[in-house]
């Protein structure tokens, strides 16, 4: 597993890493900073690959936890939320904010400074050439963002890249991407700049962009930053 600072230019306040797998090797190592709950969960995937990605990410994210939390990696308290959003169990509201995604041979974890960032988002995905275009979209996409992936000339670009985007908001907003797809509309603008479209008040004030993802991968990033009080 190798582990790689974003090398882009990201929002105050937050950093993501990029992990590179090999998938056909068991991530012994990594399986080391693993408290006994998330090894029986890495035990229940059935593929060797499934296992890697769990295993490698969370050995890597407890690493990435443990010197800003003050702990050792096994020590940095998670615990998930109704819906499975890992967060930092600590009092005080100050633990850092985070999110990670695997998909393929990579993975990225993203992380906020509670000083500045109140909620982070990440996703990746291995783009497949020969997914049903009209049919994702129908299931994912309001009417616009259809009307947008059907007119474009790259329409396999224009699916993923919406896609990321709307499941990064998502993430960070820490609901089930399944049942709220329709409720984020994504525009992509200028310089990878996503505009959001969403009408549930408490939503408001996410922030999205792409990122430059390795090749053959689509990537996006959301973020809510802290309002200033003064
Ligand atoms: C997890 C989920 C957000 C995305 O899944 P995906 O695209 O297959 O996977 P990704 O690799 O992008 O992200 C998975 C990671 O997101 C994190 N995650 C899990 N649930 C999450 C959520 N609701 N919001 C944000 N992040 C979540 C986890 O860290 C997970 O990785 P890990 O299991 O290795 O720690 C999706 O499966 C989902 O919507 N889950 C929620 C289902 C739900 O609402 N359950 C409640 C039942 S009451």
């Amino acid at each position: 597993m190798h582990l790689t600072p974003w090398p882009d230019p990201l929002p105050a306040g937050i950093e993501v890493y990029r992990l590179d797998f090999d998938l056909t090797i068991e991530a012994t190592a990594a399986r080391r900073v693993l408290t006994s709950d998330e090894r029986a969960k890495a035990d229940r995937f059935a593929r060797t690959a499934d296992r890697v990605r769990f295993t490698s990410t969370r050995s890597a994210l407890r690493n990435l936890l443990a010197g800003r939390v003050g702990c050792e990696p096994v020590e940095v308290p998670l615990a998930a939320s109704l819906h499975g959003k890992p967060f930092i169990e600590r009092a005080g509201g100050n633990a850092p904010q985070f999110n990670v995604s695997h998909s393929g041979s990579h993975a990225l974890i993203a992380l906020g400074d509670a000083r500045t960032v109140t909620e982070i988002g990440i996703d990746i995905e291995a783009c497949k050439a020969n997914v049903d275009v009209e049919a994702i979209s129908s299931l994912a996409f309001t009417t616009r963002e259809c009307g947008e992936v059907r007119n474009a000339a790259d329409r396999l670009h224009a699916l993923y890249t919406r896609w990321v985007g709307k499941e990064a908001v998502l993430k960070a907003i820490g609901v089930g991407v399944a049942k709220h797809l329709k409720t984020i509309g994504i525009r992509p603008g200028a310089n990878g700049q996503f505009a959001l479209e969403c009408a549930v008040p408490e939503w408001t004030n996410f922030q999205a962009a792409a990122l430059r993802a390795p090749i053959g991968y689509a990537a996006a990033l959301a973020w809510r930053a802290k309002e200033e009080t003064t």
